[in-house]
């Protein structure tokens, strides 16, 4: 399909509350999500929503392959989600450093839970029922947040913990998101 403008922090449809799809195996919805793979994978994103490319629906898809350049970087299978509905597991929270396509060149400590579980639909109305921990949990809260209409900055808990990706990290060569 093709690759879409990411909108940026500051622009209002980044804020607004998504719908629900309500209908599935539509050329709306794959059309959608082709659009969000092409956008995700030329930007080497760990994950889109998409409110992220100016479509008001609750969709996001997320996936992070084993790097050998990030070993200790956890894998996250590829993952359509549609509808989702989060519950977190416990009470667990931990802090960790994220960044997102909307918010380029900054990083920032954001608190999410540590584990939780998710349930909503893949792109062909297929249930999807899962329970997950660390970065895993921490990439679903994200991408799950901009439905609701909220940026990880939002959530940090000390603005000194928010930067420009450069300054912070400077020994590191780190992508985007
Ligand atoms: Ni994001």
């Amino acid at each position: 399909m093709a690759i879409k403008p990411v909108l940026r922090m500051g622009d209002p449809r980044l804020l607004e509350p998504s719908r629900p799809v309500r209908k599935f195996r539509t050329d709306e919805l794959n059309n959608l999500i082709a659009d969000m793979r092409d956008t995700m994978k030329s930007l080497n994103g760990a994950g889109l929503a998409a409110p992220q490319i100016g479509v008001n629906l609750q969709v996001v898809i997320f996936g992070v392959e084993k790097n050998p350049r990030y070993p200790d970087a956890e894998e996250v299978p590829f993952t359509i989600l549609v509808n989702p509905k989060l519950t977190p597991v416990g009470d667990d929270i931990e802090e960790g450093w994220e960044g997102c396509l909307s918010v380029p060149g900054m990083r920032g400590l954001v608190p999410r839970f540590l584990k939780l579980r998710y349930q909503g639909f893949d792109e062909t109305g297929k249930k999807i029922d899962r329970t997950v921990s660390d970065f895993h949990a921490r990439v679903v809260q994200h991408e799950c947040d901009h439905l609701a209409g909220i940026l990880y900055p939002m959530r940090i808990r000390d603005l000194r913990n928010f930067g420009f990706t450069a300054e912070l990290f400077p020994d590191e060569e780190i992508a985007d998101e």
